[in-house]
């Protein structure tokens, strides 16, 4: 085997990514870092001035992307996106199904049409995103890289105050096990399925959420007790999640599959 320096292990030039929900947060991160790393970036998101934005960095930094609005949780979306990737950039190498929503809700008042735009977000459309990336990967042959961002709360909830949100840990954990699954089954044609877990990330995601929950008369200090948990003392940037992600989709990960990886500054062992 060929020992490669680790400049070489981390250049992209020549690869093409799709990142869902780039158009800010932790998907902008990762775009980002793709970009950089010298991907092509296909950045989509429902916002698509958002996603334009994110394109606009990439660009001004001299790195190459596209925005193109698509819904994650859409199953003929996710064609529409390969298809725009490989028209655009030749070949499509890396997925990194980032996308996803958490509503504040409790259990007893969640309803059916809220579970079903959760799961289809979170869950059905990373797994339809992945099968098309996976034909795609499989018919010009050469393998590929797909990135799950789950969550901590794929292995345990967070409640806050005894809300514990369900269909979010209920969907993460799907996609914690769909990773595995399909890590096993798309083995034979190099195609490797890994995820990360974040914990608690500062973006506007959570920040509306922070707002919502503090509106609905849980103190600051509840909230911040949070924070006060994480051994680091500090809770994740998009960054953080994104060095993670750009690990996972590059050489340096050639032998891992399957796996999900922690990102959570110790928070799961406090
Ligand atoms: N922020 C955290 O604390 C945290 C922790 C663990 C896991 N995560 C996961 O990380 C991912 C990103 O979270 P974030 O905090 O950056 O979110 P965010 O809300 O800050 O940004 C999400 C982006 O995705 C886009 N988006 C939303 N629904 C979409 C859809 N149906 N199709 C395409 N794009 C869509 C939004 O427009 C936005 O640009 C999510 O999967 C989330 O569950 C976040």
């Amino acid at each position: 085997m060929t020992i490669q320096t680790i400049a070489q292990l981390f250049d992209m030039t020549g690869k093409s990514a799709i990142v869902t929900g780039g158009g800010m947060g932790i998907g902008q991160g990762i775009a980002f870092r793709l970009a950089e790393a010298g991907a092509k970036v296909m950045t989509t998101d429902i916002d698509l001035d958002a996603a334009s934005q994110t394109v606009e960095q990439i660009k001004g930094r001299g790195g190459e992307a596209q925005a193109i609005r698509a819904d994650a949780g859409s199953t003929a979306d996710a064609t529409k996106v390969v298809q725009a990737t490989v028209e655009t950039f030749g070949r499509l190498d890396i997925l990194v199904n980032n996308a996803g929503i958490f509503p504040v809700s409790p259990a007893l008042q969640v309803s059916e049409e809220m579970w079903d735009k959760v799961l289809d977000v979170n869950l059905k459309g990373v797994f339809f995103y992945s099968q098309a990336a996976a034909r795609e990967m499989i018919k010009a042959g050469h393998g590929g890289k797909i990135v799950n961002v789950a969550s901590i709360e794929a292995l345990h909830p967070m409640p806050v105050r005894g809300v514990a949100y369900v269909y979010y840990p209920a969907s993460k954990g799907g996609v914690a096990m769909l990773t595995k699954a399909l890590a096993l089954e798309w083995a034979p044609h190099n195609i490797l399925v890994n995820a990360v877990a974040p914990g608690l990330t500062m973006t506007p995601g959570v920040q509306r959420v922070a707002a919502a929950v503090l509106a609905s008369g849980v103190s600051v200090e509840k909230l911040v007790e949070t924070s006060d948990r994480v051994p680091l003392r500090r809770l994740g940037e998009p960054d953080d999640i994104a060095k993670v992600v750009l690990f996972l989709a590059s050489a340096a990960a050639d032998y891992m599959t399957g796996s999900l990886v922690v990102v959570d500054g110790g928070y799961l062992v406090s």
